[in-house]
Formats: structure tokens, C-alpha cells, sequence
């Protein structure tokens, strides 16, 4: 029950979470929408030519031969080189590359086509087109005219449409998206992962009143002494509301029904910060994920959602969640389906993916190496599995240049508005094995403060960079001194050495902060076996598990957790050994076809172990 509300509007008081994302629009999923999800037309464009003329100037509004406009012949001498139609079609959502085999290595521009019917907006309604995700460039136009454009391949994004260009009737939507690699996007041009293309997730119309809850977020407030508020059964609750522009009506209501709550908050200004103490709050965790439907209706608009309320900290060399140490007992997970070489994007294959974590009895998955689809951290919630969620600051990015990083904090800013929510999500890692220089770590370090700057509900880490120097690998990246974690990949055994390597290996960390392996593997063909001495064997795989193993029992105590790499073999344009890759990166615990490797169980038995051990 409530004890004490205090409200106060944040123009002064309150960080908030809306920097230039300001027009992004969460929690789709609890809106009124219209799904566009399923069959589109396509045209391949590797030529740009629906783009730009035959001079290569971009084709202007009205050009007849642009593919933004519907092919409309005036007579039948007329002439119109495009259109959309049989046998032309693709799946939305879904990735190009396993829809057709002449996709599977394209990287360009596909031009996607739906046309849509919709009912009279009411005077007091605005429509909006959200994307899940598009990878990785994308522009939008809607009966000839543009709507926007976006850059990010894992990131969503939404524009308003104005409706003076509605039609009752077949609405012409075409979607420009171009997978082409740059040296100054992010991911840069060299990534250990495919380079799946296209609408890769749900699309969705979305209908809200004229004056709308754009954004927001109820949090457990991370400053109270938790130990004291689960000892009193009282705690404080942090909330923040951002309309779409200035506030027509004073009040919003917001219920959390199994807490007994119904409070109208007073909603004077574009951003609102409200504060509210409650009793008998169940924290989530692992063991509890705990989770409660949360409404919050302003303007007739009922928004829904299932946030689950907990505290995550340091404090020294340990990791706190609600106040408790804990272990975290990881896996690194790539957004991919192996069984259809595809990229996941529903909530079946989130609990595919998700299950497979389980089955090894993990607590927390690293989701590799870009922000995964919404289902996998909603449904991580609901397992009760803590994430690592990362933006794809991959290997060697154009540090120096400055629009480079403004496209690094945008992605960083789609990640964290969309996710605020989502009580799993506990690390924002900004970053994976970048380049020591000044000039890169000052780029990670505004990364860093923007992300401070947005949320202080999450930890911060990145894989930082080892330095072996006199048989010792000493952990002193100077990216350290910024992060709540520090996190490494080691590869001994496998890039280097020999898993027996492991016996001896020292390991220094110039930090009193937790220490976490981000990633540690080595690959196995599945089903191929012969004695653990012989490379891509299942037995040379569980050899260097079972040696790993060993070797954390001898790391320094702020050893806190482990994600090896990875749980499934996936997809690489870098992995082509005929015999034992064939395109795959097989440093999976679980083959291509869903196999569990005999590494596998070597994990779970540690895993179990240390459940036994912290619980
Ligand atoms: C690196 C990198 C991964 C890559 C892995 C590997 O640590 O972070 O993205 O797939 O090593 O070499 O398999």
C-alpha cells in the first residue's frame, strides 16, 4: 500500500531519459497497433537505380521511376521499369539472407512494399510507423512522400505520419534498407557475425491520442539501503513520464493492482518525476523473477506492462543484486536460429534460445554483440535470466571521427530507452575488445557518461582489452577505471597454448572492482570425435572447459562470473574451413542442428556447483 507519494516535475530535479530518442515510442507491445508483419514485395536494388538516376543524383519527390512511388502507366506504350509483384515477396519480420539463397551473402539495398488500408484518424489521434529493427540503413516513404530515415541495425525507431497523406485506402508503404558495411557505421566493415539485411523485426502502426505518454519508467529507487527496505518491507519506487510535447491534461493514473495501487499523478509538464513508497514489494531475481502488470493511463490511452522491481550494485569486488552477492553463471548468446541460419526475432525464439540457457543451469546471458529483439529481454524477465546487453562498438571503429560516436550514443540511446523497463537487463556494456589508444578510450568514456548520465539502475562494463606481460595477464585497460565491471574475453587454449596452459596462468587486475570473463571458448565440429589433443574434436572443446574450470578456482576472490563464447555455433563470413566450419563459428556448446557438445556438460556440472554454492 502506499505510504507516501511525492511528485515533482523534473525540469530541474530529474536526469532524464530523453535525449535525441525523444520521439521514440516504448512499450509498443501494451499500444493499440495494426500489425504489418507478413507478406511484402521486394525489389533487389544492388545498383541504387530506384535511388538515384542514371547521372547517380538522387531521383527527385515526384520521379516516376524512383521506387518509392506506385508504377502507374498512362497508356500501353508507357514505360515504368519497376514494380512490386509476384513472385516477388518476403517475409516481415525476417532477415533476406535465409528467404532466398541468391541472399545469402547480398549486402546492399532491397526495396520492401506493402500497401495498408486504415480506418478514419479521429480529430484527437496521431499515427505512428515503428520498426523493431531495420539493418542497417533504412528509409521509410508513405504514398510517395519520405518519412524519415534511420541507421542502426538493432535498434527500433518510429516516424509520425501526417495525416494530409493518409488514404483510406491502399496507403503505398515502401521501405528502402541497405546492409552495406561502412568504415564509419557502427558495427564498422570487420564483424564475427553474418551481416543479415533487412526488416529483421515486427512492424507495427501504432495509434495514440494527440497528447501522448511518449516514454516511461518505474524503477526500484537504487539509492535506498535495500537490506533496510526489505527489513521494514517498505520501498521506494523511482517513476518518470515523458509526453510527446506540453501536457493537456493535468492527470495520469497509474495502478499496480497486486500492490494495492491507484494513484493519480499530476502530470504539469512534458517530463514528470514521481516517487512512491510501497509495502509487501517481491524483488525480482533469478530464483523470483518476480513480476508486476503495471498501468498507467493518461488521455485515454491504457498502457500495460509486466516490470519486475530489484537492485543491482557493487560494492568492492562483489556484485550485489537486492543486496546479496552474487555469481553470474553466463552464457554468450548471438540473435540466430541455427537450425534455420536465420535471425531470431519472436518470443518462440527467444524461449528457444532462452531454454537452451537454462538447460545449463545459467543465471545470465550476454547478448552478443548488439541490442537482441524486445522478446528476448521481455522473456528473460519472465525466466528470471540477468542480461548483458551491449551495442555493437566492435574491434576497430573509426574512434576519431565524431560522427561516428554521435551514431554510437544514438544506438546506446535506442538501446536504453527501450529496455528501461525491463528489470533482467542489468549490464550496459558499451563495447567489445576495442583497440587500446587514448583516442578510443576517450570515446568509451563519453559513451560511458552518457549512459551514466541516462540510467544509474544498471552496471556498466565493455570487454576490455588484456595485456600479457611477463607470463602474467594483467588487466589494467584503462577503459577499467570507468567501468562498474571489468570485463575481459581470454581465449588460452584456443587462440594460443594449449588448454593445459590454463595450470599456470596468472591472472593481475589493476582494479578493486568485480572481475568477469565476457568470453572464454574454443570449437568443436559436432560429432566429431577423437582423442582431446586433436583440435575442432568435442573432446579438445570439454578438455579446455574442464581446464578453465580448474583455473577459476585459482583467480583472485573478485572473480564474479563467466559468459563463455557461446551457446550455439552460428554463422560467420570469417569461419570458412571446408571440413570443420563451413561458414560457421563452432565455438558453440550446442551444434547448428540443437546437439549439446560434450563441453556442454562440463559447464552445467560447474554451474551447478556454483548455484550450490551462492544460493
Ligand atoms: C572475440 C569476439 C567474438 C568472436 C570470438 C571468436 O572475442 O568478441 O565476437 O566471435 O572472439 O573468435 O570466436
Amino acid at each position: 500500500m502506499i505510504r507516501d507519494l511525492s511528485i515533482f516535475c523534473c525540469s530541474f530535479l530529474f536526469l532524464t531519459l530523453v535525449h535525441s530518442q525523444e520521439n521514440l515510442i516504448t512499450n509498443i507491445d501494451g499500444r493499440e497497433t495494426v500489425s504489418l508483419n507478413g507478406t511484402w514485395h521486394y525489389i533487389v536494388d544492388p545498383y541504387e537505380n530506384g535511388f538515384y538516376n542514371y547521372r547517380y543524383h538522387e531521383r527527385n519527390e515526384n520521379d516516376r521511376e524512383a521506387y518509392w512511388n506506385r508504377p502507374q502507366l498512362e497508356n500501353r506504350s508507357d514505360r515504368i521499369e519497376h514494380a512490386y509483384e509476384e513472385p516477388y515477396t518476403i517475409q516481415v519480420p525476417g532477415d533476406w539472407n535465409s528467404q532466398d539463397e541468391k541472399f545469402l551473402y547480398y549486402e546492399g539495398t532491397v526495396w520492401y512494399q506493402k500497401d495498408f488500408d486504415l480506418k478514419e484518424l479521429a480529430e484527437n489521434e496521431k499515427l505512428f510507423l515503428h520498426f523493431g529493427a531495420i539493418n542497417y540503413e533504412a528509409h521509410v516513404y508513405l504514398n510517395g512522400k519520405k518519412l524519415g530515415s534511420h541507421k542502426g541495425g538493432f535498434t527500433p525507431f518510429n516516424f509520425e505520419i501526417p495525416r494530409e497523406i493518409l488514404l483510406k485506402e491502399d496507403n503505398f508503404l515502401v521501405v528502402k534498407a541497405d546492409n552495406k558495411r561502412h568504415p564509419e557505421e557502427i558495427p564498422t566493415v570487420n564483424t564475427d557475425w553474418w551481416n543479415y539485411g533487412g526488416i529483421t523485426r515486427d512492424v507495427n502502426l501504432v495509434l495514440v491520442p494527440e497528447n501522448f505518454v511518449q516514454q516511461y519508467s518505474l524503477k526500484l529507487d537504487q539509492d535506498q539501503d535495500i537490506l533496510q527496505s526489505k527489513k521494514e518491507n517498505n520501498f521506494l519506487l523511482e517513476g518518470n513520464i515523458n509526453l510527446n510535447g506540453k501536457a493537456d491534461n493535468p492527470v495520469a493514473v497509474l495502478e499496480i493492482p497486486e500492490l494495492g495501487i491507484t494513484e493519480d499523478l499530476d502530470i504539469n509538464g512534458r517530463e514528470t518525476n514521481f516517487s512512491l513508497q510501497v509495502e509487501g514489494l517481491e524483488l525480482w531475481s533469478p530464483k523470483n523473477p518476480k513480476l508486476y502488470e503495471v498501468t498507467l493511463t493518461y488521455n485515454g490511452e491504457k498502457l500495460s506492462e509486466k516490470i519486475g522491481f530489484r537492485k543491482i550494485e557493487t560494492s568492492g569486488t562483489d556484485v550485489l543484486l537486492n543486496g546479496e552477492e552474487i555469481f553470474l553463471r553466463g552464457i554468450s548468446i548471438h540473435e540466430e536460429i541455427p537450425q534455420d541460419v536465420r535471425r531470431a526475432h519472436s518470443k518462440e525464439d527467444a524461449l528457444q534460445l532462452l531454454g537452451w540457457a537454462q538447460d545449463l543451469n545459467a543465471n545470465m546471458v550476454r547478448l552478443a554483440h548488439y541490442p537482441h529483439n524486445e522478446n528476448m529481454t521481455r522473456t528473460a524477465d519472465s525466466l528470471g535470466l540477468m542480461v548483458w546487453s551491449e551495442i555493437p562498438v566492435y574491434w576497430t571503429i573509426d574512434f576519431e571521427n565524431e560522427e561516428v560516436l554521435k551514431k554510437a550514443k544514438q544506438q546506446l540511446e535506442e538501446m536504453v530507452i527501450r529496455d528501461q523497463n525491463r528489470a533482467s537487463v542489468i549490464i550496459w556494456s558499451v563495447g567489445n575488445e576495442t583497440p587500446v589508444s587514448p583516442v578510443r578510450t576517450e570515446f568509451m568514456k563519453a559513451l560511458i557518461s552518457e549512459v551514466k548520465e541516462m540510467d544509474d539502475t544498471r552496471l556498466i562494463s565493455a570487454a576490455l582489452e588484456v595485456h600479457h606481460e611477463d607470463g602474467i595477464n594483467k588487466i589494467n585497460d584503462p577503459l577499467g577505471a570507468y567501468t562498474d565491471l571489468i570485463s575481459v574475453n581470454e581465449y588460452l587454449g584456443w587462440y594460443g597454448g594449449l588448454p593445459s596452459d590454463a595450470q599456470t596462468a596468472k591472472y593481475e587486475v589493476a582494479y578493486n572492482k568485480p572481475f568477469f570473463f565476457s568470453e572464454t571458448g574454443a570449437g568443436a565440429k559436432p560429432g566429431y570425435h577423437a582423442d582431446k589433443l586433436t583440435r575442432w574434436s568435442e573432446e579438445y572443446q570439454e578438455w579446455y572447459f574442464q581446464e578453465k574450470v580448474q583455473m577459476y578456482q585459482r583467480l583472485p576472490e573478485n572473480f564474479t562470473g563467466v559468459s563463455p563464447w557461446i551457446l550455439v555455433d552460428f554463422k560467420s563470413p570469417r569461419r570458412q574451413h571446408p571440413e570443420y566450419q563451413e561458414g560457421w563459428n563452432r565455438k558453440g556448446l550446442i551444434g547448428n542442428k540443437g546437439e549439446k557438445k560434450k563441453a556442454f556438460f562440463v559447464l552445467k556440472e560447474y554451474y551447478d556447483t556454483m548455484e550450490k554454492k551462492y544460493d
